[in-house]
């Protein structure tokens, strides 16, 4: 599938600017377990997946640079100077959020000529947009030789995020789609920004991302408010991030805080402790544990961290009643997107059938069902 994606940005640029160019590959990602634990330094267990953004890049002679996104059939022509955000710029923004921040590192960004297109259903929460960060972030530093380090790539790309989108989003869904292994998920410290990579096999078990179709508006501002939350009751526990609190800490100003931030910071460090869980269990082969956990997981997001919705939580209270499905939560940011389950294989086709009749009859749209490999992170395609 991407085999045609990459040709289909080539031949385009091709048509378009009659030169070759540069094709970059950089994927989405799913996230097993460990969510909104990213900003608060703690862990999370990503992986890249079989879908993503295919760029094609190369130099440019003019004053201008232009960016075409096959997709949506648009194209874009800016400025290499004095860039800023532009308002409602949607995916504009991520392209120049990160040409911008790879100039605030005092790096000379050449005028380029680009085409992109993605095969990352939008608004899923599989990271289109890290993936199309990364995917710029690699391409101008290999053509224009900025001697960027991967971390470093991420960084910018996640800049970009911050200050061009204006999503003030953790290192998690970067480093992914930068560092991913194929059939390997990464168990993430967020802190050190380093993983150590986990073989997957799920035995008689697959993962299933089922996607609600939704994304209701508020995502972006509550994603912010919630680690607005989180630092703030960082500050009155006097560490760094939530990742160094107990609950028993938590606890001894339970009366300084609001009984709503006392749930989500309880949230964040019950998840953070559920990675580690999680990473035991896979050592141990033990599918149960697994599913328990990312069941655990749902229920944390949805009533403690307020991060899930009716749709979300229909689909997973589905999966709980179905013997076959051993585990199921929301993943990502929340507000909309997939849930990620663990369905027994032979039992997958059934389940899908199932759920998606009943989310239509809920809901009155459809939902979506997707299985997805684990696949590398970003890279040049020869
Ligand atoms: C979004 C952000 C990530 C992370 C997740 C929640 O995907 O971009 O940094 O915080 O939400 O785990």
């Amino acid at each position: 599938m991407n085999k045609k994606l990459i040709k289909e940005v080539k031949r385009s640029f091709k048509s378009q600017f009659k030169t070759d160019s540069l094709i970059v590959f950089s994927p989405g990602r799913i996230n097993l377990i460990g969510e909104h634990t990213d900003y608060n330094d703690g862990f999370a267990f990503p992986a890249a997946i079989n879908k993503g953004i295919a760029l094609a890049i190369s130099k440019s002679d003019s004053n201008v640079s232009k960016a075409c996104a096959l997709n949506k059939n648009e194209i874009y022509e800016f400025n290499t100077e004095n860039i800023k955000a532009l308002e409602d710029g949607g995916w504009r923004n991520y392209v120049l959020g990160v040409v911008a921040e790879l100039q605030m590192l005092g790096k000379h960004v050449g005028n380029f000529n680009s085409v992109f297109a993605g095969n990352i259903p939008g608004g899923a929460g599989m990271s289109s947009s890290a993936a199309l960060e990364n995917s710029f972030a690699y391409g101008l530093n290999e053509l224009f030789e900025l001697g960027l380090s991967k971390h470093e790539m991420i960084l910018v790309s996640q800049k970009a995020e911050h200050n061009f989108a204006g999503v003030k989003c953790g290192i998690m869904d970067q480093y992914a789609s930068m560092f991913g292994i194929k059939n390997s998920a990464l168990l993430l410290d967020c802190r050190t920004v380093e993983s150590q990579p986990y073989k997957i096999d799920f035995k008689d078990y697959k993962l299933m991302l089922i996607n609600s179709n939704v994304k209701h508006d508020l995502s972006e501002s509550a994603y912010n408010n919630r680690r607005e939350v989180c630092e703030k009751v960082s500050e009155l526990l006097q560490i760094d991030a939530l990742r160094d609190a107990s609950k028993e800490e938590l606890d001894g100003i339970i009366g300084d805080i609001s009984v709503v931030d006392y749930q989500k910071a309880l949230y964040v460090i019950n998840e953070n402790n559920r990675v580690q869980q999680f990473s035991e269990a896979i050592k141990k082969d033990d599918i149960e544990a697994l599913g328990d956990l990312l069941y655990q997981s749902h229920e944390g997001l949805r009533k403690n961290y307020k991060v899930s919705c009716d749709e979300l939580d229909f689909l997973v209270d589905r999966a709980k009643e179905n013997p076959h499905v051993i585990g199921s939560r929301m993943m990502g940011g929340g507000f909309g997107g997939c849930t990620i389950s663990l369905v027994k294989k032979n039992e997958f086709k059934k389940f899908k059938k199932e759920v998606s009749k009943k989310f239509r009859a809920a809901f009155e749209k459809d939902c979506s069902v997707y299985s997805v490999k684990l696949s590398q992170g970003t890279q040049v395609v020869k």
